[in-house]
């Protein structure tokens, strides 16, 4: 096919219709805006024949088609073409406008029957295609449109039949604005988004924006209308939720303004939406309205006037199995578990998501800052070193200005009458110019309602000092650390907004509540954003059906960013990711602290009072053992203020006396069933010190020496120290061997995506746990003594963990004391080397006999805990097998320890083996070692180990969020040289 239009920088469509707002008309006397069941609308979804050409010069609207691909879909989720994941790079030259010869195309093709009628005109509606399309019917060339998230119209009445037409689109992987779409994800085509025909009268409203504003009282609710064909008369009735006429006007005018008394506003907490009933002769709009304002006063974010706080997520369009595709069905799922992990905003990175979203988020109560469909982060690597001077390459260039400034026209115009959207957002990481410029002035023009962000504020050389950037409305950065992140909330004049921050990426992200702290400490700053929603990844299953993740560079891409894509907060099958539950708890709609005696309760909700929202359930427990429970319910608390709580609580004595309170959400919602917990604060009440009490026992315990090391004896068991490793190389319980193998002292752990720069497999550092050659460490021995009593056998182990060509990474004195009753009383003297800044972990591994499968522990669970992400975690006593304690993360890595534990237990049908320390410690127990973790790339390639892995370690640091970020803060680092690592190790048989 011979057009070029998608080589043009100023021609970004042809024949389409003026950007409006998005709405679906109905017939006169009907009451629907959606585009089923209504006869206003032909939905074009479903089967199309499609026809998929190497090259769009190959292309031919008569070739045959003889392949079917469902609309909307990506094509190369059917295996058209092959996937691609880049993060900022371009996966073509960056040679604009110009790209590769090879652009493939998909033609796609289908019929449809229409009436013709003098009356009707027919609009063709595209609300996303990527990267571009060309419309034909009937053969004949309609029109062209690019901005792949975008709604694309076409008046295509006059190329109408009566009765069977065909429409043929051909579509395109790129074209000049792909330059302008360098968002890091998998890079697919086709036709993604709903295709429909509106069937429309000759007059009828074409565009309208409706603004509220509130005065006292009384809101008033504007309307400016623009007519197609003549100005109509327009009558307009707004009801409210119960149904009742709350106003009404007409107008022939193209503007309108009505009021309502005492209106009820919308927020997120309480999305209250009136309903719009737009009525022409021929023609009715039915549309939701929300009344409220948004605002900055000072440096202070304001919602109807009250403060508010952004508790965000970034979400993209991305399914593993339908990629772009998001039903209405996978929205609200995704919007369903978001409310109920106390998500109040969402950040649409980076575009425009389906219409039908922010209708969604209206009605289940979102903030929302509307992206515009523009990023040109591949201009960055462009010429080779990754420069900030090539940035803005794009919009410093006057050429680029049509497109630049039609991307956020395009944005605004169809979202404008949505009460959710907040803010507008420019786009993401494109640098900053004059057509950055161009492009506010436009969207000041459009709407001066909502506040304006833009993150990215890079400049080419010769720009550098040229711009203010005061024109934005709000500050925004991302992934500052703590530091920077406080003086800027400090230091801020407008509403700090992280865009992004907490990179969720594998097992983190750690330090969330710290980051929450900062929030709420400074009224300036407006929340966050975490970075992202889902993981990016493709689905196949194996022959049993199971499901396999891949991400970049399983599909034999050149280019490509690994797993860089598999970020989110959810598994790409929306199952939570730890950090979802952790950020769920940060965001608890109240927070209870302790004063002395008295428990404080604070409504960290905006705008619902405590008493309308939640009960408080407290329970108190002793060991993880239930002694007393209560509820508050009814308990009023305004927003953003702070009362004690009525409560009575019986005195307990002793270690491990735990009060938990939980936010109970009281009344059914519509994404929340009641009785959901939406969080939860716990306190210790001990009044002791839980205690370690070894069995007592008089029988007598021996030691032999063999070949190899000692042969410790007891009435029931018998353990075998191998001076060689400083360890025990078996334990035999009543007859039966606990270990599969030797224990070991272990200072490693299978990187986590977090660890990825540190540990030195992501980029080259010479201090990294590589080039240290952490990983390799084993133990050096040097004289084993060994002292006896009746009943105490005493084994003192002086001892280096050493590696090739490394330095002693740290020397340990180990002493082991065994006792007639088989307890084992662990002591470790350690001395870590004094330049090593910090060890991923400190402790010992054990090797269990894979029989060794249920697990009871007291410490942070129910899932897994570390020093820097355990907010979503508490402290009680816990039971998993050890398959449940495993997180399967899609790269496989560290996961399932669960920090504070003070005894766990680790059991077959025979014996049980406790492990216990005064002093809390990590643990962990699982199938796999962490070699095969660090070893295998995807969670399918796992093997099990045979055997149950058990780690006590005296500390394992933090996760952080070091994949795109901070790492780990030093407070939560295994910072430690001089410690003393005790505990106590029972194997009992089982009664
Ligand atoms: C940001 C970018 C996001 C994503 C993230 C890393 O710089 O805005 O789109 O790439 O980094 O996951
Ligand atoms: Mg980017």
């Amino acid at each position: 096919m011979n057009y070029n239009y998608h080589q043009d920088l100023q021609i970004v469509r042809v024949n389409t219709m003026p950007d409006r707002s998005y709405y679906i008309p109905c017939a006169p006397g009907k009451a629907t805006s959606s585009k089923e069941n209504n006869e206003s609308v032909l939905l074009l979804n479903g089967s199309w024949q499609f026809a998929y050409y190497p090259s769009f010069s190959e292309a031919s609207l008569e070739g045959n088609s003889d392949s079917v691909l469902p609309v909307p879909s990506n094509w190369q989720m059917y295996g058209f073409d092959k996937h691609q994941y880049v993060n900022f790079d371009y996966p073509i030259p960056y040679n604009p406008p110009f790209v590769p010869k090879e652009n493939p195309c998909g033609i796609y093709k289908r019929t449809f029957s229409v009436e013709l009628t003098e009356e009707i005109r027919f609009y063709l509606n595209f609300e996303g295609v990527d990267s571009c399309h060309y419309i034909f019917l009937n053969g004949a060339f309609v029109g062209y449109s690019q901005v792949s998230h975008s709604t694309a119209e076409y008046d295509v009445t006059p190329f109408l039949r009566d009765g069977e037409n065909e429409i043929a689109v051909a579509v395109l992987k790129w074209c000049d604005g792909t330059y302008l779409e360098a968002q890091d994800k998998f890079r697919m085509s086709g036709i993604f988004r709903d295709v429909y025909l509106l069937k429309r009268p000759q007059h009828h409203v074409r565009h309208y924006v409706v603004q509220t504003s509130i005065q006292q009282e009384c809101a008033a609710i504007s309307f400016k209308f623009d007519d197609f064909g003549q100005a109509l008369n327009k009558s307009i009735k707004i009801l409210d939720a119960a149904g009742r006429l709350v106003a009404e006007g007409e107008t022939c005018d193209d503007t309108l303004c009505l009021t309502i008394d005492h209106p009820v506003l919308w927020n997120a907490e309480q999305p209250y939406l009136y309903q719009m009933v737009l009525d022409t002769t021929e023609e009715r709009i039915v549309d939701t309205i929300g009344i409220r304002t948004i605002s900055a006063k000072g440096n202070v974010l304001l919602v109807n006037g009250q403060s508010i706080k952004l508790k965000g997520v970034n979400r993209h369009d991305s399914y593993p199995d339908t990629g772009y595709v998001a039903s209405l069905e996978q929205m609200v799922q995704d919007l369903q578990l978001m409310k109920q992990h106390n998500i109040n905003a969402i950040r649409t990175s980076h575009y425009p998501n389906a219409p039908e979203f922010y209708h969604l988020c209206d009605e289940y109560g979102f903030y929302v800052i509307d992206e515009g469909d523009m990023e040109t982060h591949g201009a960055w690597s462009s010429h080779g070193e990754r420069e900030d001077d090539w940035y803005a390459l794009m919009h410093h260039d006057p050429r680029f200005e049509t497109a630049v400034v039609d991307r956020v026209q395009r944005l605004v115009t169809r979202d404008i009458n949505r009460p959710c959207v907040l803010i507008w957002s420019l786009g993401n990481e494109s640098g900053f110019g004059v057509n950055t410029l161009a492009a506010i002035d436009v969207m000041r023009n459009l709407d001066s309602t909502r506040l304006l962000h833009y993150e990215s504020k890079l400049l080419v050389p010769e720009d550098q000092g040229k711009f203010s950037f005061d024109i934005l409305d709000v500050e925004s950065y991302m992934y500052p650390d703590l530091e920077t992140a406080e003086k800027l909330a400090q230091e801020c004049k407008k509403p700090l907004i992280l865009c992004e921050f907490a990179h969720a990426m594998g097992n983190g992200p750690g330090s969330l509540t710290e980051y929450y702290d900062l929030f709420y400490r400074y009224s300036g700053f407006a929340g966050g954003f975490v970075w992202e929603w889902c993981d990016h990844a493709i689905v196949q299953h194996d022959a049993s059906g199971n499901p396999q993740y891949l991400y970049g560079g399983d599909f034999g891409e050149v280019l490509h960013d690994g797993n860089f894509c598999v970020d989110g907060l959810v598994y790409p099958d929306r199952t939570p990711h730890t950090g979802l539950l952790e950020l769920k708890n940060c965001a608890r709609p109240v927070h209870v602290t302790r004063q002395g005696n008295t428990f404080w309760a604070e409504n960290k909700l905006d705008f619902a009072d405590l008493s309308d929202a939640l009960t408080i359930v407290w329970t108190l427990e002793q060991s993880g053992t239930k002694i007393a429970e209560g509820s508050i319910a009814d308990f009023n608390l305004a927003p953003h203020t702070k009362a004690q709580l009525p409560l009575s609580l019986p005195q307990i004595d002793g270690s491990r006396v735990y009060l938990k309170f939980e936010y109970v959400q009281m009344a059914e919602h519509p994404l929340i069933p009641a009785g959901t917990s939406l969080g939860f604060d716990q306190f210790d009440l001990s009044t002791e010190k839980s205690s370690v009490i070894l069995p007592v026992s008089h029988h007598a315990v021996t030691a032999r020496q063999t070949e190899t090391g000692w042969l410790v004896c007891g009435e029931a068991f018998s353990y075998h120290f191998n001076t060689t490793l400083g360890t025990f190389d078996s334990c035999v319980v009543d007859g039966k061997e606990c270990f599969a193998h030797p224990a070991e002292f272990d200072i490693y752990r299978a990187p986590t995506d977090n660890d990825m720069i540190e540990a030195g497999i992501a980029s080259y550092s010479k201090r990294s746990w590589k080039s240290l050659r952490l990983d390799a460490a084993y133990a050096y021995t040097y004289e084993t003594s060994v002292e006896q009593s009746n009943t105490c056998v005493t084994i003192i182990c002086p001892l280096s963990l050493v590696a090739d060509r490394a330095a002693p990474f740290c020397t340990i004195k180990a002493v082991y004391k065994v006792y007639g009753s088989g307890a084992v009383e662990v002591k470790l003297h350690v001395s870590v080397r004094k330049d090593l800044a910090y060890l991923p972990r400190f402790g010992m591994r054990y090797f269990l006999t894979e029989d060794f499968q249920n697990c009871t522990y007291f410490g942070y669970g129910p899932h897994e805990s570390y020093a820097d992400k355990h907010a979503g975690c508490y402290k009680s006593k816990f039971h998993a097998t050890v398959p449940e304690l495993f997180e399967n993360y899609i790269y496989p890595q560290e996961n399932g320890s669960h920090y504070d534990t003070e005894e766990c237990t680790l059991s077959n049908a025979a014996t049980a083996i406790k492990v216990c320390s005064t002093t809390p410690f990590s643990f962990c127990a699982s199938e796999y070692t962490r070699e095969e973790l660090a070893a295998k790339n995807h969670h399918f390639e796992l093997q099990k180990s045979g055997c149950t892995v058990l780690n006590i370690d005296y500390a394992m640091t933090g996760v952080g969020s070091g994949s795109c970020g901070p790492y780990t803060l030093e407070q939560y680092r295994m910072t430690e040289k001089e410690f003393v690592f005790d505990y106590a190790f029972l194997p009992q048989k089982k009664s």
